[in-house]
């Protein structure tokens, strides 16, 4: 049986190393090794069954499936980096990843790691924590066929409820990843506006609320619970407290438009929409820091209509 290891137990990374390790225990198969640079945050993980490793360097040398699950480009590029000078062999081993990053970045993995004889599949993912908790995040996958057909039966209706296949071309389910949040931030932009609309106009955020979820479905529902909170399930999370990790961290969102707009550039494509969202993200950031969600777009919008940034639900300040 082959050894899995996790590298990456951010807001994503524990929901999704958690499902895993629970589906290998329901087959007796090897526990889940994993580590995380705070790799204290790796306990409930351990709770579960899984197995701290020290380092990266040591889960590549004993798994032959390797996921990874970290913030941005230049992380994955450390720990290829990493593996490669480990001097461990890497022939044969799978490395996933499941982070957003650029094609080029992919690009380059594919090539380092092929010179190791080892394959590498992009596989990012679609949904928040929430549906990472759930297992039924939407996966891109591509790279090598063979040794996605490894893999997958890891990732359906373990972690996720739909692979998409993107075919040989690793470089595909990062470009399709990356065109998803386009419509995931403008999402999030028009419904942070409605909601703020809501609330000057008298309406209420409330009935505004039962209409996002009803008309415009599930995943809009989610952004609006995130943000204007109708007085029911959850927190004003586009401004979480202080000493919470955000659900979707927004210089995480900062990071994947600003890899829209690179890939645009270079086609000569436009997106006047996504501007205006990543515009009033980098504001909410300005204004608020970093300790919010890639819903706090919300909070700038309320500030330009003359409310406070906060509302009821959220953190009220930076001092607490
Ligand atoms: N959150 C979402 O809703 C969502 C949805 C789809 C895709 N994504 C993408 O999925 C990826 C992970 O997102 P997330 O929300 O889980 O992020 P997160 O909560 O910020 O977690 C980031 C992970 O990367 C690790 N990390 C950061 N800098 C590092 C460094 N210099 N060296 C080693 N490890 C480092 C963190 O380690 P520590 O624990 O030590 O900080 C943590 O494990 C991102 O690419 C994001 O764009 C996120």
């Amino acid at each position: 049986m082959i050894q899995i290891g996790w590298f990456g137990l951010g807001s994503m990374g524990l929901a999704m190393a958690s499902n895993l390790q629970r589906h290998l225990a329901r087959k007796t198969a090897p526990s889940l090794m994993y580590s995380n640079r705070t790799i204290s945050r790796g306990d409930p993980l351990k709770k579960l069954g899984g197995t701290p490793a020290s380092s990266f360097s040591k889960l590549v040398s004993q798994c032959g499936i390797i996921f990874t699950m970290v913030s941005n480009d230049s992380v994955l590029q450390e720990l290829v980096t990493t593996a490669i000078n480990s001097g461990h062999s890497l022939k044969d081993k799978i490395f996933v990843d499941c982070s957003t990053v650029l094609p080029e970045t992919v690009g380059a993995t594919v090539s380092k790691l092929k010179e190791k004889e080892a394959k590498f599949l992009a596989a990012p993912v679609f949904g928040g924590n929430p549906i990472a908790v759930d297992g039924k995040l939407v996966f891109a996958i591509g790279g090598p066929k063979q040794a996605a057909e490894v893999v997958k039966p890891y990732i359906q209706d373990v972690m996720g409820r739909k692979v998409i296949d993107c075919g040989e071309d690793a470089m595909k389910s990062s470009l399709l990843k990356i065109a998803g949040n386009i419509v995931t931030v403008n999402l999030m932009e028009a419904v942070g506006e409605a909601q703020v609309f809501a609330e000057k106009t008298g309406l209420g955020t409330g009935p505004m609320e039962d209409l996002i979820g009803e008309a415009f479905g599930a995943v809009a529902g989610g952004y609006s619970k995130r943000i204007a909170d109708a007085g029911r399930l959850t927190t004003g999370a586009y401004a979480p407290p202080l000493d919470s990790r955000p659900g979707f961290g927004v210089s995480l969102a900062i990071k994947d438009a600003k890899h829209a707009f690179s890939m645009a550039k270079e086609h000569n494509v436009e997106l006047p929409g996504l501007q205006v969202s990543l515009d009033n993200m980098e504001a909410a950031r300005e204004y608020a820091g970093e300790c919010l969600d890639s819903s706090s777009m919300y909070g700038y919008l309320r500030q330009k209509a003359g409310l406070e940034f906060w509302n009821e639900k959220s953190r009220q300040g930076n001092s607490q």
